[in-house]
């Protein structure tokens, strides 16, 4: 299995089996060059390195390079610094009252369901959650959830804890057909495969950059279909939230921006809004679905070889696997302990409820999968002994 990438854009990659991408992403040489020379730029010589136009163009470039990536127009792309603060603007500007209700699942993100629980206690809306056993969503229970009252169906692309993948062109019909909007975390999915928001008639979708995108912390984008510009009001609201961006201001009313990016607020740590963009461009030409089709070859041969050494698959297997988040349980293990002996043995993976979650990406190879097997037969024959 051939290199996806120039081992000398990821050196820790070199030096540890690095399979962590669902929690942070190791970010390419060019990625980290691109944001920390802007922070240097913006820390060190104030307006002198950043005027108006300067600053506009920040915006810009991420915004066409995330409609690139995305399907989108650059119009109906934001910019922000995390998902968490793109979803607590999305339920308070929606703030959808008593009579309503917003339809999630129990084992989503946190940061997918508290700005509703949030909302709910102030307006008493209902948040309607599916059950999840064993932390799977079961796709018609989720639709059954959906009525007349439903504002807003919020759910992850891909599960952070299973790596569990929902069908959007489809959940997008059942939530349009109830008059609702389809609001998409895609966190765990967009760098990792290809999204189409018009292709899947999603509404609105976000992602933060420092997972699959290989993007620096405190960058995240947000898509919000043309027709839904004018209707939805950002919850968090600020300065840069108008046209009037710049030297003229007025506070006395909000003239929202005509587009996306009425979303944006405030100042943002403008190098990672850079590296993000130098990001996007960076995966898109290794090519998105390569860069999955190597993922999912990695995840299945790290299937093969948990399931040959007694693990228990928390993922959605063996009928199907849906991502490269691999997400296993060993009866009888400490999943922190084992987590942390396998650092030891330089192999990164998260605990997570009581198991193991492991997320090559593409900077990984065929030998750390054998490699990461290898440190975890020895470790569990450890324990044993
Ligand atoms: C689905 C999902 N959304 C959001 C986040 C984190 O968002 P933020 O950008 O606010 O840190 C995570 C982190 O694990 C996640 O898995």
């Amino acid at each position: 299995m051939p290199h996806l990438v120039s081992p000398e854009d990821f050196p820790v990659a070199q030096e540890y089996v690095y399979l962590n991408a669902a929690a942070i992403a190791l970010v390419p040489e060019v990625v980290a060059e691109a944001t920390l020379s802007w922070q240097r730029g913006i820390g060190m010589q104030g307006t002198v390195h950043l005027d108006e136009d300067a600053e506009a163009k920040v915006f810009d470039t991420l915004r066409q390079a995330a409609a690139r990536l995305l399907g989108a127009q650059p119009e109906e792309i934001a910019c922000a610094s995390n998902a968490s603060e793109l979803l607590c603007s999305l339920a308070w500007g929606l703030g959808p009252g008593p009579e309503s209700n917003v339809v999630s699942a129990s084992v989503e993100f946190p940061s997918v369901v508290y700005p509703w629980l949030r909302v709910a206690a102030l307006t008493g809306c209902d948040v309607r959650l599916t059950r999840d056993p064993d932390y799977i969503i079961d796709p018609d229970e989720l639709i059954g959830l959906v009525d007349d009252q439903t504002v807003a169906v919020c759910l992850s692309h891909v599960q952070y804890l299973t790596g569990q993948r929902l069908d959007l062109a489809a959940l997008a019909e059942v939530t349009h057909g109830h008059g609702a909007i389809l609001i998409v975390d895609a966190t765990q999915s967009a760098g990792a495969m290809p999204i189409d928001v018009i292709a899947d008639d999603i509404d609105v979708l976000l992602t933060s950059g420092y997972k699959w995108l290989c993007g620096p912390l405190g960058s995240a984008v947000l898509f919000v279909r043309r027709e839904l510009h004018e209707k939805l009001e950002p919850g968090m609201v600020g300065w840069r939230s108008t046209d009037q961006v710049g030297i003229d201001f007025d506070s006395r009313h909000i003239d929202w921006a005509p587009a996306a990016r009425r979303f944006e607020f405030g100042t943002i740590a403008y190098g990672g809004t850079v590296g993000l963009a130098t990001a996007i461009d960076y995966l898109m030409g290794i090519g998105i679905e390569q860069i999955h089709d190597h993922n999912m070859a990695l995840a299945h041969r790290l299937v093969d070889g948990l399931t040959k050494l007694g693990a228990e698959l928390v993922s959605p297997y063996p009928d199907r696997l849906d991502s490269s988040i691999v997400t296993v349980r060993f009866p009888g293990q400490d999943h922190v302990r084992l987590a942390r002996r396998l650092f030891d043995e330089r192999v990164v993976v998260s605990p997570r409820m009581g198991s193991l979650r492991i997320a090559p990406h593409l900077y990984n190879t065929a030998d750390d999968i054998d490699r990461a097997l290898a440190s975890l037969s020895a470790l569990l024959g450890q324990a044993e002994d």
